[in-house]
This record gives C-alpha cells, sequence and structure tokens, in this order.
C-alpha cells in the first residue's frame, strides 16, 4: 500500500489537489471534513454533535473522527493506498492513525506540506464561502479561528512526521496545475 497524507491549513489547497492526485494515482481519498458534512447533511447524530463544533471552527472531538476513519478504512479493503486529507489533525490522531496502519501492516509513506500565507488563506475562503454553502466558509470570524484552531492543534502534526523523516514541504501559492505537478514530483521520487 502507498499512503500519504496532504498537510496544510484550511484553504491550503488539499480538497482541491486531492481530487487530482487519487485520479492520477488510483488511491482511496479519505478526508474526514467531506465524511462529517456527509453526516451532517443526512443528520445523523454524529453529524448533529459534529456541527456544533465546524460552525464555530473548532475540531471535532477525537474519539468521533478516529472512530470514523476506521471504519472507512475497513469499508475500503483492497485499497492500493489512501490519501488522506484533514487527518490527522491533532498528535492523538496521528498516533491513533500511526496504530490502525500497524495493525494492516502497512505505514505513511509521506506527508506532503502544503505552504501558503495566512492572508492568502483568508481570501481563498472567503471567497469560496460566496458559492460552497458550508456553514463554516461564510463568516471571516470563523476562517480566522479556524487559522488558530490549525496553529494551536493541527501544527505539532507536522513535527511529530517530520520527526520520522515524512515531511516534504510543498509550494502552495501558484497555479492548481504547477501545484499539482511539484506534489507528482515528491510522490514519485518515494513511488
Ligand atoms: P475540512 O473540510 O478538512 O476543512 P479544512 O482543513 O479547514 O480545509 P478546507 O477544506 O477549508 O481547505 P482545503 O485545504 O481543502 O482547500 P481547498 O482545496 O478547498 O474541515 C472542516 C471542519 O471539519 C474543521 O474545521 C473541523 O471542525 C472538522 N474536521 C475535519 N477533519 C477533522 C479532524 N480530523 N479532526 C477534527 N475535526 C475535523 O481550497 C480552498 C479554496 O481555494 C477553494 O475555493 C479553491 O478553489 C481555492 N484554491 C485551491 N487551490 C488554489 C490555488 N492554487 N490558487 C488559488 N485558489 C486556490
Ligand atoms: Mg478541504
Amino acid at each position: 500500500m502507498f499512503n500519504l497524507i496532504l498537510f496544510g491549513p484550511p484553504g491550503s489547497g488539499k480538497g482541491t489537489q486531492s481530487d487530482k492526485l487519487v485520479e492520477e494515482y488510483g488511491l482511496v481519498h479519505l478526508s474526514t471534513g467531506n465524511l462529517l458534512r456527509r453526516e451532517i447533511a443526512d443528520q445523523t447524530d454524529l453529524g448533529i454533535e459534529a456541527k456544533k463544533y465546524i460552525d464555530k471552527g473548532q475540531l471535532v472531538p477525537d474519539e468521533v473522527v478516529i472512530g470514523m476513519v476506521d471504519a472507512y478504512f475497513d469499508q475500503h479493503k483492497g485499497a492500493k493506498g489512501f490519501l488522506f486529507d484533514g487527518y490527522p489533525r491533532t498528535v492523538a490522531q496521528a498516533a491513533a492513525l500511526d496504530e490502525l496502519l500497524e495493525k494492516k501492516g502497512t505505514t505513511i509513506r509521506l506527508v506532503l506540506f502544503l505552504q501558503v500565507d495566512e492572508e492568502e488563506l483568508i481570501r481563498r475562503l472567503v471567497h469560496r464561502g460566496k458559492t460552497s454553502g458550508r456553514s463554516d466558509d461564510t463568516d471571516e470570524k470563523v476562517q480566522r479561528r479556524r487559522q488558530e484552531v490549525y496553529r494551536e492543534e493541527t501544527l505539532p502534526v507536522a513535527d511529530y512526521y517530520s520527526k520520522a523523516g515524512k515531511v516534504v514541504n510543498i509550494q502552495g501559492m501558484g497555479s492548481v496545475e504547477d501545484i499539482f505537478q511539484s506534489l507528482c514530483s515528491a510522490i514519485q521520487e518515494k513511488m
């Protein structure tokens, strides 16, 4: 299996690039944000609970997300590999993912870290908010809160994987196509 993490702050282009990467490499896309939005749309208990956090720009509790990821993983037996988008987002989630992958006899090969300035992130998300229908996109205050939460709770995940020598920084500003090419080069080197 070839498992990789696309890492970066809210608005850095993880979703945009994931769609292209899963097509190019035949990986299964695991986006916890998309899974949570699906639960909200279906009005499940999990979705109703998660929405309270998402609408404030906060993280959904670890145990909820970890359980959801474990279940998704088991629903995709025989996958060539997974592309994790927006997961793990805390060091506890990273440890849980390591444990899950180890149980399955596999590991994370690569963490691609998209580098984008904060003002550009806010600009992109405010722009996306005009059409996305995402309840966490419309309010700039919520956007800023998401960036803060990222710095406090998610950035330590990059250190966690740096220590294991798995992180490659990728310039995340520029055209979608140029960024995609940089990501592909980094993947090619590891495959
Ligand atoms: P999630 O859905 O994961 O959102 P996010 O990480 O906050 O990131 P976004 O989806 O906002 O941005 P992105 O990096 O995917 O960028 P995109 O490609 O869309 O999570 C949402 C919420 O769910 C969280 O806040 C949290 O509450 C909860 N959650 C999710 N996972 C969780 C977890 N593991 N644990 C706990 N809670 C969790 O691009 C952004 C915009 O920029 C788009 O409009 C795009 O068209 C545009 N764009 C993309 N590339 C470029 C470019 N090169 N140049 C110009 N514009 C570009
Ligand atoms: Mg996304």
